[in-house]
């Protein structure tokens, strides 16, 4: 058709992560010293376990399409997961396996949320929340939260948005959060749950970081599917696994129904194949915890490094593996002195503003995630640079 063009929903910010990440592959096709630190993914593969049962799989298995929900085992797997790793019992009937936990959020937003829905959201924050919602006709409740509260939300903030007469039906934490890696106290984490559960809020609970964390408990909200939260989770990080799309859900029991029809029209079923990979890397959880224990290293030298170079006030990295660090003496653009950092040196860091629309311009995120060597290298090349 023609003048009609996309629709007003798709204007979306674009994830400029990624655009940082495609220039830095580019200079490093060149040849050029290159430094990434740009991307929130593993530079390791999938578990052994995880791949030697896709290669068992792919000769022996038709793999069509599973059930909608997941492969009975898989979901069974997940469960046992919740008992093996905070001694919580979930319902296997309550998994919902999905593609990658985006497609996750989608189900979340779609099943709880009806189109003009208010949904608070904390910045600096995972984009694709925002961006998500909008999409999907919600309205975004941004959050803007500090230092003051470790960059989390708190049951204080809700309580003063709705004695001013803000409605809210949704809220979403994360907790190791992205950008910041910070995260919420057990108790904090059951009082903001008890909080929603007691007025009517939606609590979707981003715990895609968990067992990546640096000394702190964690506490999953998997006890409020029972009631109302939703859960979301996935294998792209702890398990390593990005590339194969894969996560899932918690879904309390009154959405279930609803999720289980979305998910059947919008994809069928998550990929086969990666659900296999994934059943192969519950099996792994030494293999895992190498990883954590080496991306702890790599924590502690970018944390030391950056100090060094006079980059001292950073957002408390408890888990993830990201340092979120206020650049303000440096810049008061991080996206241009980002595109500059690397164009001078090679080193590729995402810009704040991705994660926090009003902030983000004094904020830069490092992701400790990848190469040892490009984390190793990265704070003397920038040290060399800010004395230029
Ligand atoms: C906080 C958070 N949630 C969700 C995702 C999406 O992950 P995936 O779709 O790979 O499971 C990411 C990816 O970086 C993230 O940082």
């Amino acid at each position: 058709m023609v003048g009609r063009g996309p629709s007003a929903r798709s204007s979306v910010d674009p994830f400029r992560v990624m655009q940082v990440l495609a220039a830095a592959s580019a200079r490093r096709a060149t040849g050029a010293a290159t430094y990434d630190l740009t991307a929130g993914q593993p530079s390791t593969p999938a578990p052994s376990a995880a791949r030697a049962l896709v290669h068992e799989s792919l000769e022996s298995q038709v793999l069509g399409y599973t059930p909608t929900p997941g492969i009975p085992a898989l979901r069974e797997g997940i469960a046992a997961l919740y008992r093996d790793r905070y001694d919580l019992v979930v319902d296997p009937a309550s998994v919902f396996v999905t593609t990658g936990s985006s497609s996750g959020f989608i189900l979340s937003f779609l099943s709880a949320f009806d189109v003009g829905d208010v949904v608070a959201v904390v910045s600096p924050g995972y984009p694709a929340y925002r961006n998500t919602l909008q999409a999907l006709g919600c309205e975004v409740l941004d959050l803007p939260c500090g230092p003051q509260t470790r960059y989390q939300p708190t049951v204080a903030m809700l309580e003063q948005r709705l004695a001013q007469g803000q409605r809210i039906d949704g809220l979403i934490i994360a907790s190791p959060a992205n950008p910041t890696g910070s995260m919420l106290a057990p108790d904090e984490v059951a009082a903001l749950a008890a909080f929603c559960a007691a007025r009517g809020i939606r609590l979707i609970s981003d715990e895609i970081y968990h067992g990546i964390t640096y000394g702190t408990r964690q506490q999953s909200c998997a006890w409020t599917t029972d009631r109302s939260g939703i859960v979301v989770n996935s294998f792209s990080k702890y398990f390593s696994m990005t590339g194969w799309r894969i996560g899932w859900l918690l879904v309390p029991e009154d959405l279930r129904t609803a999720v289980d029809a979305l998910a059947g029209n919008l994809s069928i079923c998550p990929p086969a194949i990666s659900q296999i990979a994934a059943l192969g890397a519950l099996d792994a959880i030494a293999e895992c915890d190498a990883h954590v224990q080496r991306y702890a290293a790599n924590r502690r030298i970018l944390i030391d490094g950056l100090a060094s170079v006079g980059i001292t006030d950073v957002a408390p990295p408890d888990g993830a593996f990201y340092v979120y660090a206020d650049v303000s003496h440096l810049t008061d653009d991080s996206a241009v002195w980002v595109s500059r950092l690397l164009a001078d040196t090679g080193v590729a860091i995402a810009p704040g503003i991705d994660f926090d629309l009003r902030r983000g311009h004094r904020f830069v995120r490092f992701s400790f995630a990848g190469s040892d060597m490009d984390v190793a290298a990265t704070p003397a090349v920038l040290g060399e640079y800010l004395t230029r």
